[in-house]
């Protein structure tokens, strides 16, 4: 593969806040994060119901000579697509992964992955037998330091790892932030702190509790959980989950709110919000007023000082230029390059079972959506 460079080119489903965060990154020259094996290329893009909304779109992205389409069927229909992003709230995404998968198009799709594990099943095998990639985007998998982070718990050097504390939460003003149209408290949108980031919490606690095992040996873990909801619209707005992983019983506590904050000065004099603890040592999350999604600093404490194998030391990663969604993308690029039908850094199981204790979560918790988001069936109007 050396001196070739494999070039991807990308479609985007919808023009919101995420889109465009990820569509920028992709425009950024991979040399500047010294990757020179693929390149990006996005050819088009497509708003739901405007054409000129997605022609804005790509120009505000410094994107040139892409497609502006008005409707995502239009997208999926365009041949010179290789794998399509879906950034549609999570509502929506098996309505339009699907619509994509059935095109035969590539796809990576925004956490979290659906509104439930029935939705995340049917899009799996739907991939699988139709020989497609797909892969939920939880960019926080790709960053170097969650990589490094992994490579640790595998070595053994932490010794077992018995607990993962993980709070990713923001506290906000909620009635004044967040009108309950706001897709963050939209049960219409499958709102609530659960699936837009206590995914992200679950994501430490299952990268290492999970993840680091040997795949012969993951077992689902059991979940116990609270939740309060925003009275305005039923959404929750803290959950708080203990989850057990076999075969060590260890325990993984994942917190998550939009009403409290885990960096309240943003200077993290609140300490790490993220600590994964071994029989012989602790790794934290540092990030100074940043948050567990974009891990770029963390901190190693060996209980015996004396440890040859782990050194007592922080790690910083610099974020090249840009947001840090292309780590994620360039995962995809390989992917696609070597002909793999899923990521390694997730595999579409283990999303599927961390789409299962959130509705376990749910269940616990009564925290219901409207009929059609749950829905399996496809396609349904509206969408
Ligand atoms: N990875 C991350 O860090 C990150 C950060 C934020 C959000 N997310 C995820 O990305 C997804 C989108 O979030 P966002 O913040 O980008 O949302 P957003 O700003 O509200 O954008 C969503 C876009 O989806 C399209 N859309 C299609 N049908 C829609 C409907 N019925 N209601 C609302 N929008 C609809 C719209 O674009 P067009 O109509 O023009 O197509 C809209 O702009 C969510 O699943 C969220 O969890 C991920």
């Amino acid at each position: 593969m050396s001196g070739t460079v494999h070039t991807v080119r990308w479609g985007i489903l919808a023009t919101g806040g995420i889109a465009r965060t990820f569509t920028k990154d992709l425009v950024i020259d991979p040399q500047t994060r010294d990757v020179t094996d693929i390149k990006h290329q996005v050819v088009a893009a497509a708003s739901s119901n405007s054409s000129e909304r997605a022609e804005k779109f790509l120009q505000e992205c410094g994107v040139s000579g892409g497609k502006a389409y008005g409707s995502y069927k239009e997208l999926v229909a365009d041949a010179n697509i290789d794998v399509v992003y879906v950034a549609t709230p999570h509502s929506h995404h098996y309505q339009h992964a699907r619509l994509c998968l059935e095109a035969g198009k590539n796809v990576l799709c925004e956490k979290a992955f659906t509104t439930n594990a029935a939705q995340a099943k049917i899009l799996a095998q739907l991939a699988k037998k139709k020989g497609l990639f797909l892969m939920e985007a939880v960019w926080t998998r790709y960053f170097p330091a969650s990589r490094e982070i992994r490579e640790i718990v595998k070595s053994g050097k932490l010794g077992t790892v018995y607990r993962v504390f993980a709070d990713v939460s923001f506290g906000q003003d909620v009635e004044k932030d967040f009108p309950p149209e706001n897709r963050m408290v939209n049960m219409d949108l499958a709102g609530g702190v659960l699936l837009d980031l206590g995914i992200y919490s679950l994501t430490w606690v299952f990268q290492i509790l999970y993840h680091c095992l040997d795949p012969s040996i993951r077992k689902p873990p059991t979940v116990v959980s609270v939740m309060t909801k925003y009275p305005i619209t039923g959404a929750d707005e803290s959950t708080s989950m203990v989850l057990n992983f076999p075969p060590h019983n260890a325990h993984g506590i994942a917190t998550t709110s939009i009403r409290v904050d885990k960096d309240p000065d943003g200077k993290s004099t609140a300490g790490s919000p993220i600590r994964i603890q071994g029989t012989k040592g602790e790794i934290q999350i540092l990030e100074t007023g940043g948050n567990g999604f974009r891990p770029s600093t963390y901190r190693i404490i060996p209980k015996d000082p004396n440890d040859a194998s782990l050194q007592g030391k922080d790690v910083e990663h610099k974020t090249p230029p840009g947001h840090g969604m292309f780590w994620e993308a360039d995962e995809v690029a390989r992917c696609l390059r070597d002909g793999k039908q899923e990521s390694e850094g997730l595999p579409l199981a283990e999303s599927i079972v961390i789409m299962e204790s959130m509705d376990e979560v749910r269940k616990q918790n009564g925290l219901v959506y409207p009929e059609q988001i749950e829905s399996t069936d496809y396609p349904l109007a509206g969408f």
